[in-house]
């Protein structure tokens, strides 16, 4: 009797499975949305532990092939992946910076101590001219961060001004002999970071009066104006942008930034491991993006109260996961291994940006190379690509595309314990190229899913395009092996009229939908 019972438990649980309802995703192509900016694909890099020097910078001496002292190797990689901006010189550096000290001969130029990371000697080898040598051989942006926290006004004027002044002023003629004519194109300029903390620990109203005397002086030729950015809050945090909203007007003020990581625990003490991190941290890291999707609406909410004409934006420019250091590596260098966890993060971030799109024109994920949730690791010579960069490089046709309104019907729950989640996400898009782009993820490290897709009313002919997964949740792409993340090709065509994309277990798939 009690084996019956089982068996009749047994079939009615098949039966309500078979009855839930099949996940659908609606793209609706007729409402396009904002233009997803290219910016929101930025990049970091900090002077900080091996992200520049060693990483990126070898100097022009170096057996390591180079190009005027940047790995061509490095380059190499980021060309390929589209970087459209880099920010550059900190984060918490940029606050300590003084670029006087980053021009002329690089042997004449004083070594320091980088007192915030890991009280290591800087050299000021990388200075201005060397930075702005690095986003053009990227073909990419630049974003010059000012240092509001040990600097002047007087300061961040005159670096502008040698930065970008045409005529034959002082400053101009002293670019003009550390063997630059032309200005440099600034792009984006900001007034301190992080100033609630690492920047000076200050109060917002005490940072508007800070900012509106600064951004008087902030002066350049019209066409060469950067969009200036003021430093915001982070997290959760809305009175920053309260505060900067209200109080920035009749200055040059373009955005304002915010900062968010991803600590597994949720606390800075005891962040979580980067590889080895049992389901309850996976999940617990991906679930966080969903709080980021908040955190960026409620400041976007006050912005629009404020600035109904939108032309503020909320710039995300420092992002990413935050693992407690490698053992054995200086802590001050947040060197972290880089796993598909942080690949499917990074997609998460992607569509959040792009649900965004209206304010957040401009990101940046922490950081580029050797440090947090990098796209590249190196040690000497060698050089390895993450799994978080193949999710920038899946993604690289969402640039300057346009967003599309993407529901998913019938969504199934992911669930650890007491946290949950929406198993899949998506993300679509015209692509500049007039292609339809769709981006998705399945948070599920056990299940695979199977999702209907329709454009409309209609079902497309085919999908084709990439997939990124792999068979633990903490494989990575670790130097001198064989990697365990990689790009696989991946293509499905419709049956019956209907297109069914069906992704494994924790997996990245960015496909064009055709016909
Ligand atoms: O990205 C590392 C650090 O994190 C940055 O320097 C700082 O702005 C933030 O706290």
């Amino acid at each position: 009797m009690k084996k019956q019972l089982l068996a009749l438990v047994a079939t009615l649980a098949v039966g309500a499975s078979a009855l839930a309802a099949d996940p659908k995703l609606v793209i609706n192509a007729d409402q396009p949305g904002p233009v997803i900016h290219r910016n929101i694909y930025g990049q970091f890099a900090e002077h900080l532990g091996t992200g520049i020097y060693e990483g990126m910078w070898v100097g022009p001496e170096s057996k390591i092939p180079n190009v005027r002292g940047w790995r061509k190797d490095v380059i190499g990689a980021l060309k390929d992946l589209k970087v459209p901006l880099v920010r550059w010189p900190g984060g918490c550096f940029a606050d300590e910076y003084h670029w006087r000290e980053g021009i002329g001969p690089r042997s004449k130029r004083p070594v320091k101590v980088n007192t915030t990371w890991g009280g290591v000697p800087e050299n000021n080898a990388v200075g201005t001219h060397e930075f702005f040598d690095l986003v053009e051989q990227l073909g990419a942006e630049a974003y010059v961060n000012g240092n509001l926290g040990t600097g002047s006004p007087q300061e961040m004027a005159e670096w502008l001004e040698y930065m970008t002044a045409e005529g034959n002023s002082t400053l101009a003629q002293m670019r003009r002999k550390n063997g630059r004519d032309k200005p440099f194109r600034v792009h984006y300029f900001a007034v301190g970071n992080e100033s609630w903390g690492c920047g000076g620990n200050m109060r917002p109203e005490y940072y508007v009066d800070l900012y509106r005397q600064a951004a008087t002086f902030l002066k350049t030729p019209e066409k060469n104006r950067p969009l200036f950015i003021a430093s915001g809050g982070h997290d959760a945090r809305t009175d920053w942008t309260e505060v900067l909203a209200k109080g920035l007007k009749g200055v040059p003020f373009d955005a304002i930034s915010h900062h968010g990581y991803t600590l597994p625990t949720g606390k800075w003490e005891k962040k979580g491991s980067a590889v080895g991190f049992p389901e309850a941290e996976w999940i617990s890291t991906l679930a966080h993006t969903q709080k980021i999707d908040e955190w960026v609406r409620k400041n976007t909410a006050i912005l629009d109260q404020h600035d109904p004409a939108k032309k503020v934006g909320l710039y995300f420019d420092e992002w990413g996961s935050w693992y407690d250091p490698e053992p054995g590596s200086n802590p001050g260098f947040l060197v972290q291994r880089n796993t598909l966890r942080d690949a499917l993060l990074a997609a998460l971030h992607f569509h959040v940006f792009h649900a965004n799109a209206e304010r957040v024109k401009m990101s940046n994920v922490a950081q580029m190379v050797n440090v947090l949730q990098a796209m590249i690791l190196t040690s000497k010579d060698q050089l390895v690509l993450t799994p978080t960069y193949h999710a920038f490089k899946l993604y690289a046709p969402f640039q300057d595309a346009t967003s599309l309104p993407a529901k998913i019907d019938h969504n199934p729950v992911y669930k650890v314990g007491a946290t949950e989640m929406p198993g899949l996400s998506a993300t679509a898009a015209r692509g500049k190229d007039g292609k339809l782009y769709l981006g998705l993820v399945n948070a599920n490290p056990n299940q695979p899913a199977a999702l209907t897709v329709q454009v409309g009313s209609a079902a497309p002919k085919s999908a084709r395009g990439q997939l990124l997964t792999a068979g633990a949740m903490d494989a990575q792409n670790e130097l001198g092996k064989a990697p365990q993340v990689v790009p696989q090709a991946y293509e499905a065509q419709a049956t019956d009229g209907q297109l069914t994309l069906k992704l494994p277990a924790k997996s990245v798939l960015v496909v064009t939908l055709e016909g």
